[in-house]
């Protein structure tokens, strides 16, 4: 890999080169990050010393990230966290990496959808960002939080999160709604979720992906992706208290879970970017 390299500098602009040529777009970013988490400091100190001698023991941990990156392994799974909402996530291989078009359920939630004393349901909650940052983000509002998943290993990381930003969250293992107890349900006004909405032909399978490192129970969905989110539309109805229900989707799905939801006499209130939110 790259050993002839002393400083900041040098292994910065052998990472770069190494990482577009492997059509990796965030290059520059990417080798910046690998180096910060080697070195513990942030970017604005790389980019201010970049005649910093690196040790043998640097230059070793940093080329076996760069190895894993040049793989098409996603950085926040290399260095072990993700930003989502101005917060560091923990992440690992048991859960979907934080995107950024997830931001937008945050914000749709912040044009006056949150009362006092709401109750809120994350279902599908991943790494936690979303239960953990409405948590975090609404706390003066008295919010009671719970949020769920069908796998156990992304309820172990999402606890972790929880801890981590000192956010009270009541954590359910369910298939959707089918192991929420009813008197759970009968609590909550605001619903969440960001399911799997993938449909596997959307994705070419042969090309180095970063896709094929997530868990593809937190990607694909039956029914071209829809399958997950029509049968939760399809339960809403054991939630008596619901006020409004935000989703995570392909705008291109919009249309179908419009219709859907409408069937569950859910109406649909605005939809942006990959955001779409129905008022009971
Ligand atoms: C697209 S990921 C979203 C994770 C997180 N909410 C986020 O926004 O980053 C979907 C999550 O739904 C979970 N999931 C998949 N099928 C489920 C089901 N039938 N019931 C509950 N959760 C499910 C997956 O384990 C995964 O954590």
């Amino acid at each position: 890999m790259i050993n002839k390299v002393t400083t900041v500098n040098n292994w910065l602009k052998l990472a770069k080169n190494k990482l577009k040529e492997a059509q990796i777009s965030s290059y520059s970013l990417d080798s910046e990050l690998i180096l910060c988490n080697i070195l513990k400091v942030d970017r604005t100190t790389i980019l201010a010393y970049p005649k910093r001698k690196l040790t043998k023991q640097n230059i070793f941990h940093a080329n076996h990230f760069l190895k894993r990156r040049l793989q098409h392994e996603p950085l926040a799974y290399i260095l072990g966290f993700k930003e989502f909402y101005g917060r560091n996530f923990k992440v690992n291989s048991s859960v979907l990496v934080p995107r950024p078009e997830t931001e937008e359920i945050i914000e749709q939630l912040k044009n006056n959808l949150v009362n006092n004393n709401e109750t809120l349901l994350d279902i599908g909650t991943g790494s936690g960002i979303l239960a953990v940052t409405i948590a975090k983000e609404f706390q003066n509002k008295n919010i009671k939080a719970y949020a769920s998943d069908i796998s156990k290993d992304a309820l172990v990381l999402a606890k972790d999160n929880a801890i981590l930003h000192n956010a009270n969250i009541s954590f359910i293992k369910s298939n959707l709604l089918e192991n929420i107890e009813q008197n759970i349900l009968n609590e909550v006004t605001i619903l969440i979720a960001n399911l799997p909405y993938v449909n596997k032909n959307w994705i070419d399978q042969e090309k180095p992906n970063e896709l094929h490192y997530e868990p593809q129970i937190a990607l694909y969905s039956e029914k071209e992706g829809l399958e997950l989110i029509e049968k939760l539309l399809n339960t809403t109805n054991k939630i008596p208290n619901l006020k409004y229900l935000i989703l995570e989707a392909d705008p291109e799905q919009f249309c179908k879970i419009e219709k859907i939801a409408q069937e569950n006499n859910l109406k649909k209130m605005v939809q942006k970017n990959y955001t779409i939110v129905f008022k009971k």
